[in-house]
């Protein structure tokens, strides 16, 4: 599978940028998402834990706040529930089919289309118009979202949250552990046993590879490098529809939350 083509906004020369943003091998690529489209939300659209999540994370929101969703998919459920209570959603994909469906499914929300690591909050005006300041969250949901990129730029996205999101903003991440995984072999663990590579996994009628924190690594990412206080995790298991052509998962759900 063609890795797929961005371009860096971020970082200083081509060749860093090159390195920056190289997906690892045969992960799902933006022309895969872009095949998919709705398919994706028929198949995953109505994973119950996922939805019981979206209501703990609205329990904790500041009613109204801005939510970011980096890799909205089609909008559905996640950007549409939000906004449906009231929050600002600002939506963040690199496949145009899916921003396309998530600005149809939520007429309110923001959907750009960009790379996660190209990717900045755009400025805001505040009293000092001299003076714009970056946009703060007071969510941020990554639903399933992170499987495209190598360890080390996991690492690098939640590091920008600390700037990102406004004190006492809260975090719901849904990853699955590689301890779950049934064909993760322990030969593909990092020295740190935190993080496995390459674990070959079945994706919407594709054979692809997996690259995952374990919960225990999930944890740490949140805490260390995002400077979030896990306050609740738990695991669920979710089977897509017969004919899906999918593996079953279970599903960890995080939800963390940044100093007030
Ligand atoms: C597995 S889907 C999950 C969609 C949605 N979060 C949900 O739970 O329904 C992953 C989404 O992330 C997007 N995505 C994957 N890698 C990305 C990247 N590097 N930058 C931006 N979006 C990305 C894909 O296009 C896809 O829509």
């Amino acid at each position: 599978m063609a890795s797929p083509k961005v371009q860096d906004a971020v970082s200083d020369s081509p060749a860093q940028s090159q390195e920056q943003h190289a997906a690892p091998p045969n992960v799902p690529t933006k022309e895969f998402f872009d095949t998919k489209g709705l398919d994706y939300e028929t198949t995953y659209g109505h994973n119950a834990g996922l939805l019981k999540a979206i209501d703990k994370l609205i329990a904790l929101l500041r009613p109204g706040c801005r939510v970011l969703d980096l890799g909205c998919g089609t909008g559905k459920p996640v950007a549409h529930t939000l906004a449906a209570r009231g929050f600002q959603v600002h939506g963040v994909d690199f496949s145009e089919t899916m921003v396309e469906l998530s600005r149809a499914a939520v007429p309110s929300g923001v959907f750009e289309q960009a790379h996660y690591l190209e990717w900045a909050p755009p400025p805001f005006s505040t009293q000092d118009q001299n003076q714009p300041e970056p946009e703060k969250f007071g969510g941020i949901v990554v639903s399933s979202s992170f499987y495209e990129l190598s360890r080390e730029q996991m690492e690098t996205l939640v590091s920008r949250w600390r700037d990102w999101l406004e004190p006492g903003g809260v975090v719901l991440l849904v990853m699955v552990g590689a301890e779950d995984v049934p064909a993760t072999k322990p030969e593909m663990y990092d020295p740190d046993g935190r993080f496995a590579r390459g674990i070959p996994f079945r994706f919407m009628g594709d054979d692809c590879f997996l690259y995952l924190f374990t919960r225990a690594g999930w944890r740490a990412l949140l805490e260390e490098k995002g400077g979030l206080a896990v306050r609740e995790l738990w695991a669920e298991a979710f089977v897509p529809p017969t004919g899906a052509d999918c593996d079953s998962e279970v599903n960890s759900f995080f939800i963390a939350e940044k100093e007030k």
